[in-house]
C-alpha cells in the first residue's frame, strides 16, 4: 500500500504491519468492533506525532488515535476495510514531578491511570478519577472520552481535573495550554474543547492535571428492592458522597459466579455508598440489609462486586455484546429502569444487566444477542429513544464512538450538530482524524 514511509519517523520497530501484531489494535475491548489498518505506528515524542500527522494529512490517510483500547463504543479502532493508520500513544508515558505547593502534575498521554494513581499516592496526593480499566486506560484516552468512573459524584469527570494540555492537530501543528496560569481569559477554551472530542479534533500528547488530597471515607454496602429506594439510601449522605453505585441482581450474580464472592443480600439491588465525614449508627438503623466495610479486605470485596461486572460478563458471555451507557434526570431514574428492563424482556435478548453510577443518573445497560444485524441494532435504538423521551443522554460517560454516531441526534439538536461539524472542519479540514466516530457520516 503506497503512502509516506513512517518508519523514517519512528523507526522500523514501531511501525507494525504484520496481521498478527496489528490484530489487537484493530479489535475493541468488547470484540464487537473489528476493523482494518494499513499499520500501527507507535511514536514516543510530540515531534514524532506531529510528523506522522503532517505526512498523513498530505497523503490523505486517516488516523485513529488509540490509548489503552479500553473504550466501549468502538471509537479506538478503525472501520472494516479502512486504510487508516492506528496511532498508538502508549509510549508517551513520562510523568513529571508533583508540585507540592499546588498538587499539579504533567503527564504524557500514554500514562495509565494506575501509574498516575501510584505516582500521586507516593507523594501524598490522589487523582480524582478512578475506573475499573485503570491498568490499561490512558490519561490521553480518558481526556479524549471525558471519562467518568466511580468518583464523579464527589470529584467531577475527567475534564474537571484537566488544567491544560498539549495536542497535535491534523495538520501536524501543535497547540499547548500548559502555562499553569490560574487565570487566562483569552478567548475560546481549546483545552476543554479537546476533552470529550474522541480523537476527532486532535491528538492529545501531554496533560496537566490537578491532584487532590486523599480523604478518609467509609464504605457502606446496602440491599434494597427498587431504584427509588437506592436513591433514598444514597441521598441521606448528600453533600459528602465520594461514590454512589448501584448493581442489579443479575450483574452481581455474574461477578459472584466468576470470582467466587457470595452475593451479600437477597435483594434485587445492591448499593455501594462511599462517604466522607463518618457514618453514625442511627443513619443506617432503619435498613434491613446493610453492612459497613471494616477493613481493606472488606473494601476490596465490596468494590469487586461492583467493579468487576463488566469483566465478569465478558468472561461468561457469548454472542454480541451490547453496552449502552445512558443518563437521565434522577427523578426519572426509577421509571427508566423499569421501562428499559420491561422492553429488553423479549425473545433473543439475554444476560440483561443494569448497573452504574447511581447519583449521576447513569445506568450501564448491558445485554447479549446472537447476531449483530439490523434487528439486534434496533434494540439499541429503541432503548436510546426511550432515554431521549425522558430528556436523558445516549452517552453518559463512554462517548459516542462508531457505536452511536447515527444516534447523536437523540441527544443533540440539529444546530448543535451543525456547529460541531463546523468545528471539525476548521480543525481537521481533510477529515483524517477518526472518521465515522462521534459525528454521523
Ligand atoms: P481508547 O479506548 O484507546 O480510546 C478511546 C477514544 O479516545 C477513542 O476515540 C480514541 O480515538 C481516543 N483517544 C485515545 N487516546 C487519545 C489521545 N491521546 N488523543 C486523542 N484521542 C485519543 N469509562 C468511563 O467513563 N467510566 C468507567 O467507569 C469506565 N469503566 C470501565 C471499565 C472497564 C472494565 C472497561 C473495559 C472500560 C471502562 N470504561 C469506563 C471505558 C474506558 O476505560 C474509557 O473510555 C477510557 O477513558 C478509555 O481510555 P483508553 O486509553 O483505553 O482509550
Ligand atoms: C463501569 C464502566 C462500564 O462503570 O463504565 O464499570
Ligand atoms: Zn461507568
Amino acid at each position: 500500500m503506497s503512502g509516506p514511509d513512517l518508519t523514517e519517523i519512528v523507526g522500523t520497530d514501531h511501525v507494525l504491519t504484520s496481521p498478527d501484531l496489528v490484530a489487537a489494535y484493530v479489535t475493541d475491548w468488547t470484540g464487537r468492533y473489528r476493523g482494518d489498518a494499513r499499520a500501527v505506528v507507535r511514536p514516543q515524542t510530540v515531534d514524532q506525532v506531529s510528523s506522522i500527522l503532517h505526512a498523513c494529512n498530505i497523503a490523505g490517510i486517516d488516523v485513529v488515535p488509540q490509548g489503552g483500547n479500553t473504550g466501549l463504543v468502538g471509537g479506538s479502532v478503525p472501520a472494516p476495510g479502512s486504510g487508516a493508520v492506528v496511532l498508538s500513544l502508549t509510549r508517551l508515558n513520562s510523568m513529571g514531578p508533583i508540585d507540592p505547593a499546588t498538587g499539579q502534575v504533567t503527564v504524557g498521554a500514554g500514562v495509565t491511570l494506575s501509574a498516575l494513581h501510584a505516582h500521586a499516592h507516593a507523594a501524598g496526593w490522589s487523582f480524582g478519577v478512578d475506573l475499573a480499566a485503570r491498568d490499561s486506560a490512558t490519561i490521553g484516552g480518558m481526556v479524549a472520552t471525558n471519562a467518568g468512573g466511580i468518583h464523579v459524584v464527589g470529584n467531577g469527570m475527567m475534564r474537571k481535573q484537566v488544567l491544560g494540555l498539549e495536542a497535535v492537530l491534523a495538520t501536524g501543528e501543535v497547540i499547548r495550554s500548559m502555562s499553569g496560569l490560574a487565570k487566562n481569559n483569552t478567548g475560546y477554551d481549546l483545552t476543554q474543547l479537546l476533552c470529550g472530542s474522541e480523537g476527532t479534533l486532535g491528538v492529545i500528547t501531554e496533560v496537566s492535571l490537578q491532584l487532590i488530597r486523599p480523604r478518609d471515607t467509609e464504605l457502606i454496602l446496602a440491599g434494597c428492592d427498587s431504584v427509588a429506594a437506592a436513591l433514598k439510601i444514597a441521598s441521606r449522605f448528600a453533600g459528602r458522597l465520594a461514590a454512589a453505585e448501584i448493581m442489579d441482581r443479575s450483574g452481581i450474580e455474574s461477578v459472584s459466579r466468576v470470582i467466587g464472592i457470595a452475593v451479600p443480600f437477597p435483594t434485587s439491588f445492591h448499593v455501594l455508598v462511599e462517604v466522607t465525614g463518618g457514618v453514625s449508627a442511627d443513619s443506617l438503623e432503619d435498613l434491613e440489609h446493610v453492612t459497613l466495610a471494616m477493613d481493606a479486605r472488606d473494601r476490596e470485596n465490596y468494590w469487586a462486586l461492583r467493579e468487576r461486572i463488566t469483566e465478569a460478563m465478558a468472561a461468561e458471555g457469548t454472542g454480541v455484546s451490547h453496552k449502552l451507557d445512558i443518563s437521565v434526570p434522577l427523578a426519572d431514574l426509577d421509571t427508566v429502569y423499569r421501562e428499559i428492563t420491561a422492553y429488553l424482556d423479549q425473545p433473543g435478548v439475554r444476560d440483561v444487566v443494569l448497573f452504574g453510577h447511581l447519583m449521576d443518573g447513569n445506568f450501564h445497560v448491558f445485554f447479549t444477542t446472537d447476531a449483530d444485524g439490523s434487528v439486534e441494532q434496533a434494540l439499541d435504538t429503541a432503548v436510546l429513544e426511550l432515554v431521549a423521551v425522558h430528556g436523558g443522554s445516549i452517552s453518559a460517560e463512554h462517548g459516542v464512538g462508531h457505536m452511536k454516531a447515527d444516534h447523536l441526534h437523540l441527544s443533540r439538536s440539529a444546530a448543535e450538530i451543525a456547529s460541531m461539524r463546523g468545528i471539525k472542519a476548521a480543525l481537521d479540514p481533510e477529515g483524517i482524524l477518526n472518521p465515522g466516530v462521534l459525528l454521523p457520516k
